[in-house]
């Protein structure tokens, strides 16, 4: 059984196949793609929702301080992207993270990977879609279109923003407006539906993402948010704004990073979005001039522009305003040139439009990719035959495409952005440290002149003294560092309160709406009691009081805190882990540094997100066990 679990796809045969291998393309693709068309590439897989919309979120949490986040993510995927290189030039077939698994782990962990992508390319999109909608609805209002609330909000969001006693807002509205159906409230995202439908409608006739087109798409996109960086950076200097730089936190403490390291650490799953999608360029591989030297080229182009975007953008936002006011804004580019902020009127509806055309590459790319995935794994007999199905008119996977469309669609219904965003980055990351993995374990090979080589820098010694050195840093730099993870005493004091609290709630919730009912009702005929009511301003006060409690809630939910202990403790003893490892073996530093660094990245995730995260992966291993266990074309061999 083991034996089975762990075959592997041997790499001159997935070389052989190449052609027909299906990531990208069946049979003889012409190889015109330069370094530059694959840098374009990547800023147009990379460059969408995560700087249009989910960065809104991450200042909100971490303030001006989420720009080191940015700097440390880019330095991950930097890694991740050797590795993906280093892959890309031994298997240059169009390779995805699936088969350089297959080739690497075997087969048990290629079909994790497989699966885990779903979480990447379908799920991101979702999030995608959401933005997209934001932005979209955001364009038509400020053309004077209004859509009904509880046609361009999704259920969940609408749902959360009751069930904490929102008593104002577009969430709010959906809920006291959306008619009601045999019980059910109507609220539904219909704009990231639709854009959904039409995309994969156009996936599945075939459209050509052509060079050109794409291009254009990236230049303009880059266009749009170096003129925010200027104009809103301009601004904050003009106006004086730079004192925005250090906010204050509750306590009133001016900082850089207001909400502390943990605060900036608890953005990681909006700021790795930002990323995801440098590693679609490997996708590109057979259609590239020169793959091995140019793929490893665009990728790292790719990121390292990115990352000074985001670093800019991230500047001018956190300049521009007061990080806590970005609490709940989905197009935050749009947001800061707003009366109440830098008040650019013309800037808002540039970017909307910009940001929707930006968005639509963004989602192309990724519906363009899920299907060639699986139709790679439908190949090795892992998925049914159906998958490989190709439209006799259109020559394209039409089966695949229709059912990544019902993927991404139906959880529009069902889910909100917090939740998919969340998901897809825990997933992604995760695939990112089995492609590191994967280079640790496949058999170094002789350096061949024009072909791309992870430089090999043995780490028995470094990578142990890299890891002994923080930990000593952190230990004398932070005295209470480690101490401070094993003891779980605060936890405990503060969860007995909490199990408090969402009574209490409750409570000031009906306080709240009584006070809202009467004012309307009974007392309306009584002006005195109304004006005076409205004098001492007594909605604001109960509100004020109500987000003081959800406060306090969010603050004594001490899950993020204790699965963040729990989760430092177990990558510090993955670290020592490895370091024994790579002393005995001479790994290579290179994959090291971005196992670790994605590990990393994954001790921010909350437990919610394990949670769902191990469900889905549960779920993919029974459909292993069911279908792809047995059909493998590899089973079928032996
Ligand atoms: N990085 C891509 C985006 O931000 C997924 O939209």
């Amino acid at each position: 059984m083991s034996n089975g679990l762990f075959r592997r796809k041997n790499i001159a045969n997935i070389l052989a196949e190449g052609g027909d291998d299906a990531h990208g393309s069946a049979g003889g693709l012409k190889r015109v793609l330069t370094v530059r068309d694959l840098t374009f590439f990547g800023i147009a897989a990379i460059l969408g929702a995560g700087s249009f919309s989910s960065l809104g979120g991450a200042v909100f949490s971490g303030g001006p301080g989420v720009v080191i986040l940015f700097l440390i993510t880019a330095v991950a995927c930097a890694f991740t992207a050797f590795c993906y290189s280093e892959f890309a030039s031994r298997i240059p077939v169009a390779g995805s993270a699936y088969t350089y698994a297959y080739a690497s782990f075997g087969e048990l962990f290629a079909w994790i990977i497989g699966w885990a992508l779903i979480m990447e390319y379908s799920i991101g999109n979702i999030y995608v879609a959401f933005s997209w909608s934001d932005y979209f609805t955001s364009f038509l209002s400020r053309c004077g279109v209004d859509m009904p609330h509880w046609l361009s909000t999704s259920y969940k969001e609408a749902q959360h923003a009751v069930q904490n006693g929102a008593l104002e807002g577009d969430q709010f509205q959906a809920w006291h407006t959306a008619p009601i159906v045999a019980g059910l409230r109507i609220i539904v995202d219909l704009p990231a539906l639709v854009i959904n439908v039409l995309i994969t409608y156009l996936v599945y006739k075939g459209v050509k993402e052509s060079r050109n087109f794409s291009n254009i798409m990236v230049v303009l996109k880059m266009a749009v948010v170096a003129l925010v960086i200027i104009v809103g950076g301009y601004l904050v200097f003009h106006n004086g704004l730079t004192f925005n730089w250090s906010p204050a936190n509750d306590a009133g403490v001016k900082s850089f990073m207001p909400n502390g390291f943990s605060g900036v650490m608890a953005a990681v799953a909006g700021v790795f979005f930002a990323y995801i999608g440098f590693d679609a360029v490997s996708v590109l591989a057979e259609e590239s001039k020169n793959p091995q030297r140019d793929l490893p080229r665009g990728m790292i182009y790719s990121l390292v522009i990115c990352t000074v975007v985001y670093i800019l953008l991230t500047l001018v936002l956190t300049g521009s305003v007061n990080y806590r006011n970005f609490e709940g804004v989905g197009d935050p580019l749009a947001f800061i040139f707003e009366k109440q902020n830098l008040n650019v009127p013309w800037m808002q509806l540039l970017v909307a439009v910009c940001a929707v055309i930006a968005m639509t590459s963004v989602l192309l790319v990724f519906q363009m990719g899920q299907p060639r995935i699986w139709m790679s794994m439908s190949r090795d007999g892992l998925l049914p035959k159906v998958f490989q199905k190709i439209h006799p008119k259109y020559q394209t996977p039409s089966f695949s495409t229709i059912v990544t469309g019902i993927v991404v669609g139906v959880p529009i219904l069902f889910t909100d952005k917090t939740f998919v965003l969340d998901f897809t980055s825990i997933a992604t990351l995760f695939a990112f440290v089995l492609v590191c993995g994967g280079v640790l374990l496949i058999p170094r090979k002789e350096k061949q002149p024009g072909k791309f080589n992870i430089p090999y820098i043995n780490g028995k010694f470094i990578f142990p003294l890299i890891v002994v050195g923080c930990i000593l840093v952190l230990s004398f730099a932070t005295p209470k560092y480690f101490g401070n993870k094993v003891d779980f005493s605060e936890e405990n004091a503060i969860e007995k309160l909490a199990t408090m609290l969402p009574a209490a709630k409750m409570d000031t919730i009906a306080v709240v709406n009584n006070i809202s009912n009467n004012l309307s009702t009974e007392n309306a005929n009584n002006a005195a009691f109304v004006g005076l009511l409205d004098s001492m301003n007594v909605k604001t006060i109960a509100a004020q009081k109500l987000a003081v409690v959800n406060k306090f809630i969010a603050a004594a939910n001490t899950e993020q805190s204790r699965t963040l202990k729990i989760s430092t403790i177990i990558f510090w003893l993955l670290m020592i882990g490895l370091a024994i490892v790579t002393f005995l073996k001479n790994y290579s530093l290179i994959p090291l540094m971005g196992v670790s660094t994605c590990l990393y990245l994954l001790t921010g995730m909350t437990k919610a997100n394990w949670l769902w995260f191990g469900g889905w992966l549960a779920i993919g291993l029974v459909f292993y066990f069911l279908y792809g266990y047995k059909k493998s074309k590899l089973a079928q061999q032996n």
